[in-house]
């Protein structure tokens, strides 16, 4: 099966990481460090901040959720855009929050309608910068003068899952924007660009204050021993990401110059991988499954003539088109 349907990494995770991971299975029969001494000390050295502005996550998507957990009380709003990752209206109603959900503009964030949102009542928004399932991408300067404008009792969870498929013309400094801004939150994971997904690593960065907030809520063991190790390893091996990043911007290349190719339309992307329109996508899909490709559709999120892509290797983005390809003209 060819999956290209959770935006992992089609390369696997970094041969070091691999091995540093198996090699701390060998302790796995005790706890793990519950404050994961070692990986805080190399993303401390990574980002430039101490360990005390760091949050381990299971997965970032757990920092979305502390983020939540330490912000909001039942009846506040949580702000986020149209077509954002499900985990935020998961966040909001876990803390019987409101939803505010506004309308996206171009399948991205409109800014401007989402500060506008605000009110006396909200206290956290989500910002996906790339956005998931949509690819779009908001460009620094925007994002900080949105930054400038969010009222102090917001707090901003800045979710960068994507944020090592940037280019370099695209990076801005998100975590120099936290030394200014004592309620934002910038949350990145290493289920994607290094690999790791199965492992559950994720990380948030805020100023010590916040950062204590959400490491009161955080389960005490919340990240194993070999995830640990591992994304060490991972985060070590810069000459892996790099490789990924060109691969990923080559194949999304291939990937949308081939959806043009069958007459589909795609969305421009700033993540790995591609939001194209098929019409009836759930027929298609399984079309593709029984070709052997996994790919995601996107009922849930309200896009359900969508199919989101991951962007594969260069054979098997080859796959994916050609098995496209055939689906569309089996449906007529
Ligand atoms: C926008 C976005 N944020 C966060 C995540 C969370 O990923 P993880 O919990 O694996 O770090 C994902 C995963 O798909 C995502 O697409």
């Amino acid at each position: 099966m060819i999956l290209l349907a959770s935006n992992e990494n089609p390369r696997g995770m970094p041969e070091g990481a691999r091995q540093a991971g198996a090699a701390a299975l060998q302790g796995a029969s005790n706890y793990p460090d519950g404050n994961g001494t070692a990986l805080k000390a190399a993303l401390s050295r990574k980002l430039g901040v101490d360990a005390g502005w760091l949050t381990l996550g299971s997965g970032s998507s757990e920092i979305l959720t502390l983020a939540a957990q330490a912000t909001v009380q039942p009846g506040h709003s949580v702000v986020f855009s149209q077509y954002g990752f499900v985990v935020y209206a998961q966040a909001a109603a876990q803390m019987l929050a409101r939803a505010t959900v506004v309308p996206a503009t171009d399948y991205g964030h409109d800014l401007a309608a989402m500060r506008a949102a605000m009110d006396d009542g909200t206290r956290l928004v989500f910002v996906a910068n790339p956005n998931n399932p949509t690819g779009s991408f908001i460009a620094g300067p925007a994002l900080l003068g949105f930054l400038e404008s969010v009222p102090a009792h917001v707090t901003v969870l800045l979710d960068e899952a994507y944020t090592e498929y940037l280019s370099p013309a695209q990076r801005y400094d998100s975590i120099g924007w936290v030394r200014s801004f004592p309620n934002l939150v910038v949350a990145r994971t290493f289920s994607k660009a290094y690999g790791l997904a199965g492992l559950r690593v994720g990380y948030g960065v805020a100023q010590p204050e916040l950062t204590a907030r959400l490491n009161a809520r955080r389960p005490r063991f919340n990240v194993g021993t070999p995830a640990l190790a591992a994304a060490a390893a991972a985060l070590a091996d810069d000459a892996f990401v790099n490789d990924s990043r060109e691969m990923n911007a080559a194949g999304r290349v291939q990937l949308r110059n081939g959806l043009a190719e069958l007459g589909l339309t795609s969305e421009p992307s700033a993540g790995n991988f591609v939001m194209v329109c098929v019409g009836d996508a759930q027929g298609i899909s399984a079309r593709l499954l029984k070709a052997g490709i996994a790919v995601s559709t996107l009922d849930n999120y309200g896009l359900p003539q969508w199919l989101r892509i991951t962007v594969g290797l260069p054979q098997q983005n080859e796959r994916v088109l050609e098995a496209l390809r055939t689906a569309l003209d089996a449906a007529g």
